[in-house]
């Protein structure tokens, strides 16, 4: 097992990372202070796995919300059912919300434990790779709304992250795979060692073995845990984490979040960011190319499909939460483990690359 400390100022908490941590509830079940939990789920993932995670809730007054599964369903109207489903239990401050799903679970029980009584405590168990390796960790919740993807939520920490390795043996390759594309992500940001590492160990990783898989997700837990401690609410650094985000993000909404999943859109926006900093003469095709074999290796998709105009993925760009009036802002990079925050990029050299 592997422990990642997310150091911030009275409110650090522990992102386990092991096989049969769900089981293992003398070490989660401390961070439970008050006496009732709601548990929120999905009914994909609750058949699987609530069991499980209910023989550690023995003599608490705990109760289970299930959202129906997928994207679509993350939205307000259910924030406002899991506060219901609070409200019902007679949940009192002291109360915890446990997240037991994906990053789709893990954002709506965060937030709805943001929400209520203006902040509860909360204990994410992330079920997909790409929520143990990035959505769990960092405090970011929220839901979408019709205009666009997260764009009402609140930054809430948990109390401590429980990923169970064990629980990815259900998760489809296509999902494992997403996962994926956060690791490399983390790897091309900040830290050419560990993308060297990813390099060596690809082949492993794909097949999903157990070693260098748990070393993979610690790794990339505790790059993103040292700039979540540095910089919690995205004044700087932080968002660096959004390297081919800004593209990704265009392409799912393009697709209505049904063509390409998350971690697709990001593996597909990180080759146009690494091809635009090329452009740009800020990186190297060598540097492009590198980034594009591992995605490969690892079963990804590096070539976004040509259903959309690049006017219109243009258009997407432009709605980004990192612009400011009026320019685009996009986080690009001088070669592998070098990203920075570039303000100011012209409309015709994205064009170019979405072209
Ligand atoms: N808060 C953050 O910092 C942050 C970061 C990245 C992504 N996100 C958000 O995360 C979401 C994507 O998360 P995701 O990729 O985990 O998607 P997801 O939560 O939709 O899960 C993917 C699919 O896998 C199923 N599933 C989950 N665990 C399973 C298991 N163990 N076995 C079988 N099936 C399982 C789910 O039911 C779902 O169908 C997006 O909404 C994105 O905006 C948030």
């Amino acid at each position: 097992m592997e422990t990642v400390d997310v150091d911030l100022a009275g409110r650090s908490y522990p992102v386990w990372i092991g096989p049969g941590l769900l089981a293992d509830s003398e070490r989660w079940r401390p961070m439970i202070r008050g006496r009732h939990v709601l548990v929120v789920s999905n009914t994909t993932v609750a058949p699987l796995y609530l069991d499980a995670l209910a023989q550690g809730l023995d003599g608490l007054r705990w109760a289970s919300y299930l959202l129906d599964d997928g994207e679509m369903h993350k939205t307000f109207a259910n924030i406002g059912r899991i506060l219901e489903a609070l409200g019902e239990m007679g949940a009192t401050r002291d109360a915890c919300i446990i997240a037991l799903g994906g990053g789709v679970v893990g954002d709506m029980a965060g937030f709805a434990a943001a929400c209520w009584m203006r902040g509860i405590d909360f204990i994410q168990v992330p079920t997909t790779l790409l929520a143990m390796v990035d959505s769990s960790v960092g405090g970011k919740t929220g839901v979408n709304l019709p205009t666009g993807k997260n764009l009402a939520g609140a930054f809430h920490q948990p109390r401590a992250v429980v990923a169970d390795t064990y629980l990815l043996d259900t998760l489809p390759q296509r999902e494992f795979r997403a996962g994926l594309a956060e690791v490399v992500k983390g790897a091309a940001i900040g830290d050419p060692a560990f993308f060297a590492w990813l390099e060596d160990h690809a082949d492993t990783l794909a097949t999903r073995e157990t070693r260098p898989l748990i070393e993979a997700i610690a790794r990339k837990c505790r790059y993103k845990a040292g700039v979540v401690a540095r910089d919690e609410t995205e004044q700087g650094e932080r968002a660096l984490l959004n390297l081919g985000h800004t593209f990704g993000h265009a392409l799912e909404t393009a697709g209505n979040y049904s063509e390409i999943l998350h971690g697709e859109g990001v593996a597909i926006g990180m080759v146009l960011a690494a091809r635009l900093s090329e452009r740009l003469g800020m990186a190297t095709a060598d540097d492009t190319q590198r980034l594009i074999t591992l995605l490969q290796r690892l079963g990804l998709p590096t070539e976004r499909s040509s259903r959309h105009a690049p006017t219109r993925l243009l258009a997407l760009m432009r709605l980004d939460k990192k612009n400011t009036a009026g320019t685009l802002r996009l986080i690009l990079w001088r070669g592998i483990g070098r990203a920075e925050i570039v303000s100011g990029v012209a409309e015709d050299d994205v064009l170019a690359v979405l072209a």
